[in-house]
């Protein structure tokens, strides 16, 4: 049998009239329609959008060798063929080559009765339901094939640029973002918990020899990192145990975090910046056939909005400015806004896609609302925070300058009653060597909403974590 061939190098082929190549295509079966003397079957094998076209002569009284019935009844939507035939110009609208085919094997059968997968345009949340077999779907295609040029781009643009790739823990003793909103990691027997004398539980017992947890970044271990080897990059699952309902939020999301040794608040967001253009550049050169899909189907002004931001410098203001702006508008805010409170969404949203009208970073944040490690301002109030905020999406990057100076570190540890024996190591790199250093953590998922035009992050990750789920 010929070595086969993927569907993404045939279909783009444009063939003359007359001219004839054997082939072999391997894939699923899309949709199969045709009459008595003929079958046209979509056959698709994820490595493009588009399907191949193979054309099957039915067994009829004029044509005794055409494909009889019981192999074609086995010929449903779902079931996996292998067709050998010659590829040859098609006649038909809507592509540019089919296969005539002399040979089909059915790797797989799926029932009719059975397959979920039966019509097109199923509703994303019914393919939720169904996230193991969502990928065989064209919206699915496009989007993880996205996901994977997103995370190639990703490792590209931090290779060129001498970063080393840093692969931090997933489970970790401490507290990053100082939130609490970590899942426990214990092998400890749940209905006979060891309880120290004064009656919590023992962690000595436990397979650490203390309290673990889901990591819910690898931002501390990073910074370890950059005070060794300058630049580096963390990309990896982290873990939030907040019973966030949102279309926003995810409970194991995937995070990609650089850290510099070096650079301010400046360099940070101007490699920020370079970061997401080259991601948005690298999908538009690269991913056409998957955006255009995604733009003809749910989001018409989605390739137009890529381009956009690839364009445009971004805005860049202080805290202080957005709550003046936001003071100032003329709109009506669920949450009503004043100096001191974190920035929802509703407000994000309206400087990103009402004020500016483009990507805005924020920053010198009040220091209440933002991490222990950010680098105090000489004012007392704020830190060099910065966030990243995008049409549709609002925050997209969250990252910092960090506070270099041990003893202001020090202080903020106390203020917030961390516990400051649980950090000693990250201590360490302030005892020794000290450097300034800047880095910033991109939610990918949120990367690939902007990318896809998706509008819930539970469709932009093959298998979702959110409460009450975590079935597939
Ligand atoms: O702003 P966050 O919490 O920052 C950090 O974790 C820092 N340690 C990053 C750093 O400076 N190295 O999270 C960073 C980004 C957010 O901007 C958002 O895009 C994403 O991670 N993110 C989430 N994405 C999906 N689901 C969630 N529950 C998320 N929480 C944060
Ligand atoms: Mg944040």
């Amino acid at each position: 049998m010929l070595k086969h061939t993927e569907i993404k190098d045939l279909v783009k082929l444009s063939l003359q009239e007359g001219e004839t190549r054997p082939v072999t295509v391997k894939g699923w079966v899309r949709t199969k329609r045709g009459n008595k003397h003929v079958a046209f079957i979509a056959l698709n094998d994820g490595t493009c959008v588009q399907s191949l076209q193979v054309v099957a002569e039915l067994q009829t009284e004029e044509k005794p060798d055409g494909f009889g019935d019981e192999l074609m009844k086995k010929i449903t939507t779902g079931a996996c063929l292998c067709v050998e035939g010659n590829l040859v110009k098609s006649m038909g609208k809507g592509q540019n080559v089919e296969i005539q085919a002399r040979n089909i094997v059915v790797y797989g059968e799926a029932n009719p009765d059975t397959y979920p997968l039966q019509k097109k345009g199923h509703s994303l949340e019914f393919l939720r339901e169904i996230a193991h077999l969502r990928p065989r779907t064209n919206t699915f295609g496009c989007v993880l094939r996205l996901r994977h040029a997103m995370a190639y781009a990703l490792h590209q643009f931090y290779h060129e640029r001498g970063f080393v790739y840093l692969h931090t823990p997933i489970i970790t003793g401490s507290d990053c973002e100082g939130a609490g909103e970590m899942f426990q990691v214990t092998t400890l027997d749940l209905d006979k918990l060891p309880k120290t004398p004064e009656g919590s539980v023992d962690f000595s017992k436990d397979f650490f020899g203390k309290s673990t947890k889901l990591t819910v970044s690898g931002q501390l271990e990073g910074e370890l990192g950059a005070m060794a080897l300058s630049k580096i990059y963390t990309f990896g699952p982290t873990f939030r145990a907040e019973n966030s309902n949102t279309p926003r939020h995810l409970a194991e999301f995937w995070m990609n975090e650089p850290e510099m040794a070096f650079y301010e608040i400046e360099d940070n967001m101007d490699l920020a910046e370079d970061f997401l253009k080259h991601l948005t550049s690298y999908a538009l050169e690269n991913c056409m056939d998957d955006l255009k899909f995604l733009n003809d189907m749910y989001d018409k002004s989605l390739i137009e909005r890529l381009e956009h931001v690839q364009k445009m410098t971004f805005e860049r203001i202080t805290y202080t400015t957005a709550v003046d702006v936001l003071k100032a508008a003329n709109a009506k805010f669920e949450y009503p806004v004043e100096w001191g409170v974190d920035l929802q969404s509703e407000h994000e949203r309206f400087l990103v896609e009402h004020h500016y009208k483009k990507p805005v970073i924020i920053t010198d944040y009040p220091k209440e609302i933002k991490s222990f490690y950010m680098k105090q301002n000489a004012d007392g109030k704020t830190v060099r925070g910065m966030d990243v905020l995008f049409p549709q999406i609002g925050e997209i990057i969250g990252g910092s300058q960090r506070e270099e100076d041990l003893d202001k570190l020090l202080n903020r540890i106390h203020e917030l009653n961390m516990p400051e024996q649980a950090y000693w190591w990250y201590l360490d790199t302030r005892r020794f060597g000290t450097a300034p250093h800047s880095g910033f953590g991109l939610g990918f998922e949120r990367l690939l909403l902007f990318i896809t035009g998706m509008t819930n992050i539970r469709d932009v990750i093959p298998f979702p974590r959110y409460p009450q789920n975590a079935e597939f």
